[in-house]
């Protein structure tokens, strides 16, 4: 039997389609492969260097062991909760939605593992009613602190306050047995508390950026535990990982995806939006987005010269947002490459109830299948689309499983790797992100950030004769 697969399909970006006006030609094709595929060698090559690191997680068969003790070992709580912010939570959320049921929280049928939670904010509101939900579970609930360096705030004020509430409640020796860290493996804040407390540990792997991190203990160990099989994710990602590797660039997925990205970025489309018509997939749009966004952002390229290069990502929901955002995609400005996520076979489906006598008018839906309905309002908005002339391209998945979302991970990481190279910029990097950090620690009156706080306040204070 053929393994499902994740499909790129591109002719919706050619000139054949759209016209020379917006579309590629065969020549700008070309241009492009004769471009891109000694970029897709100089990755190849610094993959063998060791130095683009998350290509290598498919193969990691130590972490994969010490995850799958540790899911084990927790067998039997009652919920699982994840305290991480970007990179160290994005994808324990979109594996979560993508593997297991829309209902799974509430409907214990639904589950094979715990609840999970994965908070990724420090909303007060959020916070405390999840606090008194969670305050009379305790005893029935593990939580995994994900955060490479540990002072991170978000996460840090997390889990400082969970850590004080399992200490009121269950007392000092119960940190032990209730939290599992996931960090650095060798230095950080939270190592130094990690060894100090004796908790389990998973290592962040060296080198691994937190939106590159999915397939690595950050994302696997709340996955394995909520009963997604981690083996099959990492073997798609190491199918997709065979294609693309190859050197041919029309054969390469990761590279004409990159390459079509670039292109019309140059050509003033400066928007991606991805827009998934499955509910399934819809945070690995959100996902995508900090992949995007935090890699491909950059001021300088590798020149130092100052570019000011990136293309916006934009998350969207079919069908939901064929009622939102389609009026503007179809007449706003031609500025957009949409990529749609679609899937052949839902596995689960449903039948749509019969129309009454009176309103013959709703015939057409009576008795059809709401995966037909859903996969033709994609086949229609691309149809709509291309009337006005805007590109798109279709990642198809035969079904939704582990192993094709492994292949859609690895291929987007691979894509954005190549995308970096095509602008000139490091896509491992993330400078801007690290001063908004400094200056919360700052304005939360962080002594190490004192002189730093100087330099906001007087900035940040506010001009009353700006309020109306
Ligand atoms: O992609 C990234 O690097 C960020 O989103 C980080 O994952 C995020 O800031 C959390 O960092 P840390 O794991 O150090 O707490």
């Amino acid at each position: 039997m053929e393994t499902p697969q994740v499909k790129f399909y591109y002719k919706n970006t050619t000139a054949e389609v759209l016209g020379k006006e917006h579309g590629i030609t065969k020549q700008q094709f070309n241009e492009l492969a004769k471009k891109t595929e000694p970029l897709i060698k100089q990755l190849n090559n610094d993959r063998k260097a060791k130095k683009v690191r998350y290509r290598d997680l498919p193969y990691q068969t130590d972490t994969v062991k010490s995850v799958k003790k540790i899911a084990a070992g927790v067998k039997g709580c009652e919920n699982f909760v994840v305290l991480g912010i970007g990179g160290s939570a994005m994808g324990n959320i979109a594996l979560q939605t993508a593997l297991n049921p829309y209902m799974y929280n509430l409907d214990e049928k639904q589950r094979k593992g715990p609840r999970l939670f994965v908070l990724d904010n420090v909303d007060p509101q959020q916070m405390r009613s999840f606090l008194d939900w969670i305050d009379g579970r305790l005893d029935r609930t593990i939580f995994n602190v994900i955060s490479k360096s540990g002072r991170t705030a978000e996460t840090a004020a997390q889990f400082l306050t969970i850590c004080s509430l399992l200490e009121k409640r269950l007392g000092k020796n119960s940190l032990k047995k209730h939290i599992i860290a996931t960090t650095d493996a060798k230095e950080g804040t939270l190592r130094k508390i990690t060894d100090n407390f004796g908790f389990r540990n998973l290592p962040v792997p060296d080198g691994v950026g937190g939106r590159f991190s999915v397939l690595s203990a950050v994302g696997l160990l709340s996955a394995a535990v909520c009963g997604i099989d981690i083996d099959n994710l990492l073997a798609g990602a190491e199918r997709m990982d065979k294609k693309v590797s190859q050197k041919d660039f029309y054969r390469n997925p990761a590279a004409v995806n990159a390459a079509i990205n670039y292109h019309f970025y140059k050509r003033g489309k400066r928007i991606s939006v991805m827009m998934p018509y499955s509910y399934a997939l819809k945070d690995f749009a959100d996902w995508y987005r900090q992949l995007w966004a935090e890699s491909l952002g950059k001021v300088k390229n590798l020149s130092g010269k100052e570019v000011f290069v990136g293309p916006t990502p934009i998350k969207a929901l079919g069908a939901t947002d064929q009622h939102s955002q389609v009026q503007l995609y179809r007449q706003g400005p031609n500025d957009k490459l949409f990529t749609f996520l679609t899937v052949q076979d839902f596995e689960k489906d449903v039948e749509i109830g019969k129309a009454p006598a009176v309103a013959p008018e709703l015939n057409f839906l009576s008795r059809q299948k709401f995966s037909r309905l859903l996969n033709n309002e994609k086949t229609a908005t691309e149809y709509a689309l291309l009337a006005s002339k805007r590109p798109n391209l279709t990642i198809a998945f035969d079904k939704i499983s582990p192993y094709t979302i492994g292949q859609f991970i690895y291929l987007f990481e691979t894509t954005t790797s190549i995308a970096g190279l095509l602008f000139g910029i490091d896509a491992y990097d993330q400078p801007a992100v690290e001063l908004g950090k400094d200056a919360t620690l700052a304005l939360m009156s962080s002594s190490e950030y004192a002189d730093l706080a100087k330099k906001i306040k007087p900035v940040m204070k506010i001009d009353k004769n700006f309020i109306i």
